[in-house]
């Protein structure tokens, strides 16, 4: 079966070739899929898919005039499918757990250098300036963190803030029953912490849940740490907050429009968002390109599971990593309650 996938990284193509994917042959692309460059999926019987593709409806039919009937996401989310339009059409699966440990570490190496500088140090040393002037931190032990989402990632988080000796408070739309954690409201996360780090899917129910009326109910100085979806924070109240001191610090390794953007190199080039170009620009802001994830265990496990979700479709079997529209709260398990074989149609 020939697959065609879609925004091609060295890392992607080393961990696909490594795996056994004996019947599989990759089509590698560069190009980001959507509704124009879907074409480049003729004569592929499946695509592989990525964060800033876009499946739309328009992506998605033109894909399904061709004949494909499977896209499988090589990531967690997929708050990029529209999945009513793929219903009945073309069946997506996705890899739920890679490496939350990868994510998680790195929202804690996000937390120290953004609080202890460790960005700006190793600048500052490589031009033999060894001045200390600026680079103040504060102890993490007896701080309180406000963690938004306490599924895989947030959960791990979690532990490793108790691991620093920090108060951890959470809120949870759908919270487990784990009496190690405090769950609080979250008007009451927002007024208590000194941190507060985001770990919930992108949903309606989160788009922008981070605007100025919820930074007005933190605390002044508080820091802002983003490892799950740029849109979950409206990029210019953030902006607003950074400059006027609200927000102390903000450490992001998402951003709302990234996908126009990241895992690119444009150094050369003027970047066109002014919101960026200024977050990028402030004193108090550290921002990574999407790499939470990046990790040799992620990668590998994110080759594994795509193979096997692809192997399982070519191959009749019911598909264990499938979604489906009919997920409303988009959180729950794999899969919708009317599975025909398996499959959700
Ligand atoms: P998960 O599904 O295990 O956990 C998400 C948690 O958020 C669940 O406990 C759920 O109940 C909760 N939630 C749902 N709606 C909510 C709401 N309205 N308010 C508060 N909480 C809500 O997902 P996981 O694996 O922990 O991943 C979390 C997010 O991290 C993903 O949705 C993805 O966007 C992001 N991510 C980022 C990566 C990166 O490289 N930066 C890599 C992988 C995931």
């Amino acid at each position: 079966m020939k697959i065609a996938f879609f925004d091609t990284k060295p890392y992607d193509r080393q961990w696909f070739e490594t795996v056994d994917h004996e019947g599989l042959t990759f089509k590698y692309l560069e190009a980001k899929l959507n509704a124009d460059t879907a074409a480049l999926a003729k004569g592929c019987d499946g695509v592989v898919a990525f964060v800033n593709d876009n499946l739309d409806e328009a992506t998605i039919n033109h894909l399904y005039d061709l004949g494909i009937k499977i896209v499988a996401m090589r990531c967690a989310g997929y708050n990029n499918v529209n999945f009513e339009a793929a219903y009945g059409k073309i069946h997506i699966v996705r890899v739920p757990a890679y490496s939350p440990y990868a994510v998680a570490e790195y929202t804690a190496a996000l937390l120290l250098s953004m609080n202890r500088k460790i960005h700006k140090s190793y600048n500052r040393t490589r031009d033999f300036n060894f001045s200390l002037v600026n680079l103040e931190g504060f102890d993490l032990f007896g701080k309180t963190i406000g963690i938004i989402g306490t599924g895989k990632i947030g959960k791990i988080f979690v532990d490793i803030c108790k691991g620093f000796g920090m108060d951890v408070i959470a809120y949870d739309k759908f919270p487990i029953p784990d009496p190690t954690i405090q769950y609080v409201e979250l008007d009451e996360l927002f007024k208590r912490s000194d941190i507060i780090s985001l770990h919930c899917p992108l949903t309606d129910d989160t788009y922008h849940m981070i605007d100025e009326e919820s930074i007005a109910k933190m605390k002044q100085g508080v820091y802002l740490i983003n490892t799950s979806r740029g849109p979950l924070i409206e990029s210019q109240a953030l902006l607003k907050a950074l400059q006027n001191r609200k927000i102390a610090g903000a450490a992001l390794d998402v951003y709302e429009e990234e996908s126009v953007f990241f895992f690119e190199d444009r150094s050369n080039e003027i970047i066109s968002d002014e919101t960026l170009s200024l977050l990028v620009a402030l004193p108090n802001v550290l921002l990574t390109s999407h790499q939470a994830f990046l990790t040799k265990e992620a990668l590998e496990n994110i080759a594994k599971t795509t193979v096997e979700n692809l192997k399982e479709f070519f191959e009749d079997r019911p598909l264990t990593n499938e979604i489906c529209y009919e997920i409303k709260n988009h959180q729950s398990a794999n899969g919708c309650e009317h599975k025909i074989n398996g499959r959700c149609f």
